[in-house]
């Protein structure tokens, strides 16, 4: 594969490495002891996480939206898939499906850390969510680099592919200004 393609499955094995971490962490929370509030001890790993995932994993996204799947979408067109129902756009959706559980669990986790509840039960369905959202992005990330990336690898010529990758610098280049 190319450089452009080379960079995003490099990327999405360092964001399999957070999801394996996240994983362990919200293993620990659920199996420690209450009402000691579990979130103290695991406060910077997780707060590390969502940090990971506020800067790399939104560069990220924004390299396969604004880089990968407009160039991948006109061969889609092309080939007859309508509007709106293309492999990029399943993608999308998926994107922002995950945007908003790590929105609301940056939401609830704050909360949590301020309201120190001494409700179990809190902290296990902030934990079971989190392992949704571990699964998610397993089941995402496998689809990309099993079918989406391999279909590119057939259907861009080099030319198109150097584009991917200048549009993806270019929006490394937006992502480091707006931080
Ligand atoms: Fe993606
Ligand atoms: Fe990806």
């Amino acid at each position: 594969m190319n450089e452009a393609m080379n960079n995003l499955i490099q990327c999405h094995d360092r964001i399999l490495a957070q999801m394996e971490q996240l994983k362990q962490i919200v293993e620990e929370i659920a199996s420690s002891c209450f009402p000691l509030n579990p979130f103290q001890a695991n406060r910077e790993r997780l707060e590390e996480f969502f940090r990971f995932m506020a800067t790399r994993g939104v560069l990220h996204t924004r390299q396969e939206e604004e880089a990968l799947f407009p160039i991948l979408l006109r061969r889609f067109l092309e080939a007859g898939i309508r509007p709106g129902e293309t492999p990029a756009d399943v993608m999308e959706s998926e994107h922002r499906e995950a945007e908003e559980i790590l929105q609301l669990q940056k939401k609830r986790f704050a909360e949590l850390l301020e309201l120190k509840s001494d409700r179990p039960e809190d902290y296990l369905s902030f934990c079971a969510l989190m392992l949704e959202l571990v699964n998610r992005y397993r089941r995402h990330i496998w689809k990309e680099n099993n079918v989406l990336f391999p279909m590119a690898d057939t259907l861009l010529s080099e030319e198109e592919f150097e584009e991917v990758w200048n549009r993806m610098q270019a929006a490394a280049i937006g992502v480091q200004i707006k931080i």
